[in-house]
């Protein structure tokens, strides 16, 4: 079976040298936030043109922490799309807010801004909910329309979150997603392009005393440089716990595996690049292949396609063909999440979410990794065009 993502393929790229870097971290016994966290912190600031980035637990506490740092809570909405992880959602129940679901785009399956404003316009106008932010999500690795959807925020007064789990290091016109976003946040899961071998994640922000802030909520609300400036203590403030926090912290030896993978990162963007590039050769006129944003470049967390409807049976058909050729896919997401139980109690963007729903039904992902070699992608481009071919 050819792997659907080969995390081995990296490991071995990397060598010794990752080894070495966990086995220091062993060594040295600082295994919560030890050097590497902060060094890796500056690193990844630095990757993602932002001022300031703070590791975390996983991807969705990285959601949770600047909603809980905005004070966002019961009677509040924050807009995202319900074509995505559960995780983006599930934030804002996690601080007692409402998620508002929006509508995507056919083509970039990403936020539809036309969506988004009547969505906003909708809970003004029946006025139980407050409007207070919007979690943009960088699906399958492509960008969002940032530059529409920060004018709606902008008109609105809404705060923007990137939620760039599968996405970070994506650009749009050569900038990354906080160039629009007053936040951006991913996850460090083991299967993302830039994941580490545990759970972990980062919020990356503007504004220092926004960051401090992130940094108090991280670890309990302890005390912070700007709780405590001017002031004197009679003990030490490091056990003042000045708001309600969380324990949020990414441990070192994480920290110490990505410093390792981020110096690869730039190349396995590109790598990951060529192996869509060559997707889309290979597969034109036979299924739909994805698009990216004029401008954009995407780091293809999946790599995403469509069964015409003119093929029999579809993508639920052309999963187990391709699978007895020993070629694995995956669907997501085969439920959008107002769909789901518990989440279909939050109101949706009027008129509902036709294209999420239509999308649910026809994607199918395809192996995709920096490491995938030509004969093997070879091999999965002809086994779909001769399944498409043979059901037409
Ligand atoms: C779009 C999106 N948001 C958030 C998350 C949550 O990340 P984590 O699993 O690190 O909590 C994920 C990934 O799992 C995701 O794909």
């Amino acid at each position: 079976m050819i792997p659907f993502i080969d995390l081995q393929a990296q490991r071995k790229r990397l060598g010794q040298p990752l080894e070495d870097a966990i086995l220091k971290v062993v060594r040295s016994g600082a295994y919560i936030m030890g050097p590497e966290i902060a060094e890796f912190e500056r690193q990844l600031a630095a990757f993602g043109q932002a001022p300031h980035a703070l590791s975390c637990g996983s991807g969705t506490e990285a959601l949770v922490l600047p909603l809980m740092a905005w004070g966002i809570g019961p009677g509040d909405a924050v807009f995202c799309p319900s074509f995505t992880f559960a995780a983006t959602a599930e934030a804002m129940p996690l601080v007692g807010a409402s998620p508002v679901f929006v509508d995507i785009d056919p083509d970039t399956y990403n936020l539809d801004p036309e969506s988004l404003q009547a969505a906003i316009e909708a809970v003004k106008r029946e006025g139980k909910l407050t409007p207070r932010a919007v979690i943009a999500v960088d699906l399958f690795g492509g960008p969002a329309d940032y530059p529409a959807i920060a004018r709606v925020c902008q008109k609105h007064g809404l705060k923007l979150i990137s939620d760039s789990a599968q996405g970070f290091g994506c650009t749009l016109d050569g900038k990354h997603p906080i160039h629009w976003a007053d936040v951006a946040t991913t996850s460090f899961f083991p299967a993302k392009p830039l994941g580490c071998y545990g759970d972990g994640g980062a919020v990356l922000s503007k504004d220092e005393r926004f960051h401090d802030l992130l940094v108090s909520l991280r670890v309990h609300g302890q005390a912070v440089k700007s709780d405590i400036e001017g002031k004197t203590f009679e003990h030490d403030p490091k056990y003042l716990n000045v708001r309600i926090g969380m324990n949020s912290r990414m441990d070192t030896i994480q920290a110490a595996v990505l410093i390792e993978k981020l110096k690869i990162f730039e190349d396995e963007i590109a790598a990951r690049n060529r192996v869509a590039d060559r997707y889309a050769e290979g597969l034109a006129g036979f299924v739909k292949t994805p698009t990216v944003l004029d401008g954009g470049v995407s780091v293809w967390a999946q790599y995403t396609i469509e069964v015409p409807d003119s093929a029999k049976g579809g993508r639920d058909a052309l999963g187990p063909y391709l699978r007895e050729q020993g070629v694995p896919t995956a669907v997501y997401y085969p439920i959008p999440i107002h769909k789901q139980g518990v989440y279909s109690v939050y109101p949706v963007a009027p008129g509902g979410l036709p294209v999420t729903e239509a999308k649910a039904g026809q994607v199918i992902s395809l192996p995709m990794h920096p490491y995938l070699t030509e004969d093997d992608q070879d091999r999965i481009t002809a086994a779909i065009r001769a399944f498409v071919k043979a059901n037409s």
